[in-house]
């Protein structure tokens, strides 16, 4: 079977689905891999890396997407390129298939089976292929660096002969992979870090970094939904984190945000007022800005300043890394193709849950449910 891996096309996508390290184990695993020339570049892996792997470079991409029974991408693949694809090949990819609606159709019309990294189920066994863990990662870290060098300030503290400069302080919002990374990140640099989270439970993740915990009073976990994530909280929890958040904010330099809740628009975390009450110099990181942004602000993939205050609504944070961020994913993907290859053919057992979970088109249908919801409303 023929596994292609195309150069992602979309300007600012500077990762790529395979390295040529697993482009080794794709082909230890029985499997003939095939890369679009220059695929690599943007990671600094060039052609010759993947040849010398044993991988056919290929020059056209219309070419490359029509012969190969299984593509791996980044991004979900275009209309263009999914009109490319072959009739009932695979294609794996970071697809957020309830928002993407017309290309998951594309897809079913093609009768090709679509699998997303974002719905890999978050099981110990799946561990090795949680590509939304090792962006996340990247992402948490980063943000702290780029919101270093927006600040007018130091992050730690300094004692120097012309005086002491005390350090910067930074508040997380959502303390799951991207806080947590973001919280250790900016404890490295010496800042003043606190977090909040609707789940109670990271409570002792954040202090074991060294920061501090700020918590709503509530007598329920009413923050804690399924599988470890998020849901919806009621009004009056939302009207007390707003206050709690409002009084720490406007002591804070540095605000990163990260609160997502699966299959649904960022919960909104920071109204104008609030940004009004911060003090001038001080930075936003929404790091939700993919999924609406946790700040009423933000503006996807913009940089504005707002009385004085930045708001960096900059949404593909691990493509500004493309070398861990692809050597990262690539590990992901392969682990997770190599899951469902047995003697290098794909064997698509429908009763395991990975594979059923990450599924999303099959057959020319929607076998993903909330999937189907999202096209029926
Ligand atoms: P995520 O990206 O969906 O959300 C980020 C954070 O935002 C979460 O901690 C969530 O609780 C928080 N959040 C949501 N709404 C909020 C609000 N209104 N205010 C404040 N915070 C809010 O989550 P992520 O980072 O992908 O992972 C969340 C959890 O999933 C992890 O902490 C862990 O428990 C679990 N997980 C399990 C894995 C496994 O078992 N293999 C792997 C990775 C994560």
């Amino acid at each position: 079977m023929i596994v292609a891996i195309p150069k992602e096309k979309t300007a600012r996508e500077a990762r790529v689905a395979a390295t040529p390290e697993t482009v080794k184990v794709l082909i230890k695993s029985g499997l003939k891999v095939q890369v679009e020339t220059q695929a690599g570049n943007q990671s600094f892996f060039s052609d010759q890396d993947y040849v010398e792997a044993g991988a056919q470079i290929v020059n056209s991409s219309n070419e490359l997407l029509s012969f190969a029974d299984i593509v791996i991408k980044v991004l979900p693949p275009s209309l263009e390129e999914t009109s490319q694809l072959k009739i009932g090949s695979v294609v794996i990819s970071f697809f957020q298939s309830t928002r993407e609606i017309s290309k998951v159709k594309a897809l079913a019309e093609r009768s090709i089976t679509g699998f997303s990294m974002h719905l890999i189920p978050r099981t110990t066994l799946a561990q090795k292929m949680d590509a939304l863990s090792s962006q996340a990662n990247i992402a948490g870290y980063k943000a702290v660096l780029i919101a270093a060098t927006h600040l007018g300030v130091f992050m730690p503290l300094l004692m120097t002969a012309a005086g002491t400069i005390r350090p910067a302080k930074v508040l997380i919002l959502g303390a799951g992979v991207a806080g947590l990374q973001a919280i250790a990140t900016a404890k490295r640099l010496g800042a003043q870090v606190e977090a909040f989270d609707v789940r109670p439970v990271v409570k002792e993740q954040v202090e074991s970094l060294g920061a501090k915990f700020i918590a709503v009073e509530s007598d329920s976990d009413e923050g804690v939904g399924e599988g470890g994530y998020a849901k919806e909280t009621s009004e009056d929890y939302k009207r007390r984190q707003q206050e709690l958040i409002h009084e720490h904010m406007s002591k804070a330099n540095v605000v990163i945000t990260t609160a997502l809740i699966p299959g649904r628009p960022a919960p909104l975390l920071i109204p104008t007022t609030m940004v009004d009450a911060m003090k001038p110099g001080s930075i936003i990181m929404d790091l939700a800005a993919e999924n609406g942004g946790n700040c009423e602000l933000t503006q996807k993939d913009q940089i504005i300043e707002y009385k004085q205050v930045t708001i960096d609504g900059t949404s593909n944070i691990p493509g500004t890394m493309p070398v861990h961020a692809s050597e990262l994913y690539s590990k992901n993907i392969a682990a997770f193709l190599t899951y469902m290859v047995k003697d290098g053919e794909l064997n698509l057992d429908l009763e395991d849950e990975i594979i059923s979970g990450a599924m999303f088109t099959h057959k020319g249908e929607i076998t993903h449910e909330p999937t189907r919801e999202a096209l029926n409303t």
